[in-house]
């Protein structure tokens, strides 16, 4: 009873709620042409239709008094005084190559802002498609805007005049993103709400590429990034954040299929399409790799979660200097060696990524003369044996072979076992000879990443329990120990690798050398085979460098190498990838000698889709 009289009161209260609601747009989708376009919620602007009479019938007739919501319209600038077809023609085909979001559609209405003659104007209506020119001056009086707004494709109100931006749907088509987002009107983000009708995958709103104009301030204004965590610097620079990728659950390494239990992991473009996209920042990697529309993706790098999808996606992906990146509010897994990287297709929009997001580095433009060449990780027989023409060592030969032009030097052979073996500072300390390198370093990374508290309450405990007993350490249980353990040997090593191996820093290249290593090799590891239950990550390769050591770790796509693919039965291509490794704090030396070698040509953009370089882009 009491139950039932509680539920009428509250069916009271929503009816009361309902009458005094009002409908407000969140949004609409609408089909122009063969593209379907979100429609934002709130205008940008508005035109004073009350200005002009006969302005407003028109666009009240065109919009078929009520049954047209929209009509699509290109806002267009222009200073000179008498605008002509062919100027429209010199702009419109300037849109169509830089924009992918306005097409000839939009020229059902034009609004020309202008100050000159408008006796052309009506010149523009012939062909095209135009029923509607309005202009800012001229036309029977003109029409003012409410507010300014940058040239491009808008949709217009035919009976408010409301302008509203133009947002272009994309479909998710390798589940690379959790969902789409579009700014919240209050500098945040919400969830996109739009879908394409029939799409089985998420949906992707971009803006118009015409809305922003990249300035020193704001270098990545439109670029178009999709993210996990939130990234206040790169919003700033004026990136638009499009979307939410997938990560591994906890960013741990994750294998597909069988480990991808919440979400069904995201799709490797490359090769067949068949292909594990790696972990953990597989949704970002594989994106990148995927959509032309997407400029940027970011990523958390801990042990690799950055490289892997660079590596086998076949992008410029980097896990920068530990401390790059302010890490506050993002997830962490070790906060020793967590950083955030970036994804890109280019030497040359990496570089003012990079340029921008790792603000507190010295930009180098001079760069290293050595080479480091880790005959360890490479394998004698790349040296006593020239790789033949066909594999992945040829590829990465050949690479090897014009840097060493470049940087007019030759690569210097080492091998990182014997140099520890010979001069670790473990060697007085411990014992004659130290432990051997990869028994050392063997169960590190796990030990640091089965444990945040070892920094955030272990180190201080520790110091501060010596401070106050003359020196003393506390006693430790046999499990924290082991953690603690590892903080140490990260720590000789991170010092070891930094003085010795790079030994120190240069004033003028900022790190002495770089030491490079293979990322991927055009190996295949299909997402339809059953794995073996995961272990833990334990081992030592080139890869946890610079996770112990802090160092930089960049990614840049190299060559491919053909497969007979079991899945499409033909031939396909899969990337190889090579890594560069300087001393910390050079992160902007490398973005630099990147750039240096794309303009020598060394180093190519990537396409899209299924092959880097020898196939066009995916269609869209
Ligand atoms: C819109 O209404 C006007 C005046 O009522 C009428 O002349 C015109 O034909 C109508 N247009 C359409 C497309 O229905
Ligand atoms: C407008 O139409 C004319 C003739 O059909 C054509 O030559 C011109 O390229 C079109 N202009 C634009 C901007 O599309
Ligand atoms: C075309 O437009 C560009 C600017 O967008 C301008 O620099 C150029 O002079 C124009 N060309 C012609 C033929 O009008
Ligand atoms: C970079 O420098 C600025 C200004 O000193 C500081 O506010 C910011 O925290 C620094 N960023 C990082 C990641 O250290
Ligand atoms: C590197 O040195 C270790 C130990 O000194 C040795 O076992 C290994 O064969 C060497 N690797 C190469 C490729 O020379
Ligand atoms: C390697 O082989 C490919 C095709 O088999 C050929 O096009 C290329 O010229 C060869 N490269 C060299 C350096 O011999
Ligand atoms: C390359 O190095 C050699 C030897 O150090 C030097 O003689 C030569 O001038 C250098 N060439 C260039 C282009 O820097
Ligand atoms: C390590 O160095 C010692 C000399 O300090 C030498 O006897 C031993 O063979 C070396 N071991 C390896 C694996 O190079
Ligand atoms: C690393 O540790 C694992 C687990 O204890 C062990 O199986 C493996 O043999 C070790 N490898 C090395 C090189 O010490
Ligand atoms: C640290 O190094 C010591 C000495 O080589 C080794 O016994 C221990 O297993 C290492 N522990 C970790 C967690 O790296
Ligand atoms: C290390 O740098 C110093 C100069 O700082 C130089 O004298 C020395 O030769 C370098 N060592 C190696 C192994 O390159
Ligand atoms: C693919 O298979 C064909 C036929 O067996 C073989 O000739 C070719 O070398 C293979 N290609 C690759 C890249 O393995």
């Amino acid at each position: 009873m009491q139950l039932f009289s509680r539920f009428s009161l509250l069916l009271s209260l929503a009816s009361l709620w309902v009458a005094r609601a009002q409908v407000i747009s969140a949004g609409t989708t609408v089909q122009l042409g063969s593209n379907y376009y979100f429609v934002p919620g709130t205008p940008v602007a508005s035109l004073k239709l009350t200005e002009n009479a006969s302005a407003l019938g028109q666009l009240q007739t065109l919009g078929g008094n009520g049954t047209a919501p929209f009509i699509a319209f290109s806002f267009i600038t222009s200073t000179v005084s008498s605008f002509s077809v062919s100027d429209l023609q010199n702009i419109t085909s300037t849109w169509s190559s830089i924009d992918d979001v306005w097409t000839p559609s939009f020229l059902e209405g034009i609004y020309l802002s202008f100050n000159g003659s408008g006796n052309a104007v009506s010149g523009l209506m012939a062909g095209n498609g135009t029923s509607i020119v309005i202009s800012s001056e001229s036309f029977s009086g003109g029409v003012s805007l409410t507010a300014t707004i940058p040239p491009g494709p808008y949709f217009v109100s035919p009976f408010t005049g409301q302008i509203f931006e133009a947002w272009l749907l994309y479909n998710d088509e390798q589940q690379s993103f959790v969902y789409g987002t579009i700014p919240d009107g209050k500098g945040g983000f919400q969830q996109l709400s739009a879908h394409i009708p029939g799409a089985a995958t998420e949906s992707v709103a971009v803006p118009s590429r015409l809305y922003f104009t990249p300035t020193a301030q704001q270098p990545l204004a439109g670029a178009r990034i999709g993210t996990a965590p939130s990234i206040q610097r790169l919003i700033d620079g004026g990136a638009i954040i499009v979307g939410k990728t997938k990560a591994s659950q906890f960013a741990n390494g994750e294998t597909a299929t069988d480990d991808w239990v919440d979400y069904h992991s995201p799709y490797n473009p490359r090769g067949d399409g068949y292909q594990d996209g790696s972990s953990s920042s597989t949704g970002s990697g594989t994106a990148i790799a995927a959509y032309p529309w997407l400029d940027y993706a970011v990523g958390s790098d801990t042990g690799g979660s950055m490289r892997g999808p660079a590596g086998v996606n076949g992008a410029y992906g980097n896990r920068p200097s530990h401390g790059a990146v302010d890490l506050t509010d993002v997830m962490p897994l070790s906060p020793e060696m967590d950083t955030a990287g970036i994804f890109a297709r280019d030497a040359k929009s990496w570089l003012t990524a990079g340029t921008w997001w790792y603000e507190n580095f010295t930009t180098f433009t001079q760069f290293p003369k050595t080479i480091l060449f880790p005959v360890d990780e490479w394998g004698s027989s790349f040296l006593t044996n020239p790789p033949k023409n066909g594999t992945a060592n040829f590829i990465f030969n050949a690479f090897i072979e014009q840097l060493e032009g470049f940087l007019n030097t030759t690569r210097t052979e080492i091998n990182l076992t014997t140099m520890w073996n010979a001069t670790s500072p473990l060697i007085a300390n411990v014992s004659n000879p130290p432990p051997p390198l990869r028994e050392n370093l063997n169960l590190t990374y796990e030990a640091l990443i089965s444990i945040d508290q070892v920094q955030l309450v272990a180190d201080p405990f520790i110091a501060l329990y010596q401070e106050t007993f003359s020196g003393q350490a506390p006693f430790i249980d046999p499990a924290p120990l082991t953690r603690i353990d590892a903080i140490t040997n990260k720590t000789v090593f991170m010092n070891w690798f930094q003085d010795t191996v790079l030994n120190g820093t240069d004033p003028t290249t900022c790190s002495p050398a770089i030491y490079l290593y293979p990322q991927s090799d055009g190996s295949t590891l299909y997402r339809n085979l059953y794995i073996s239950p995961p272990t833990p990550p334990f081992g030592f390769g080139a890869g946890r460098i610079a996770s112990f050591t802090g160092v930089p770790d960049m990614v840049v796509p190299i060559g491919e190498l053909p497969y007979n693919s079991t899945i499409t039965n033909t031939t396909e291509a899969l990337p190889v990838t090579i890594s560069f490794l300087a001393q910390m704090n050079c992160d902007l030396m490398l973005f630099n000698l990147f750039a240096a070698l794309a303009d020598a040509g060394i180093l190519k953009p990537v396409f899209t889709g299924q092959s880097l370089f020898s196939l066009a882009p995916i269609e869209e």
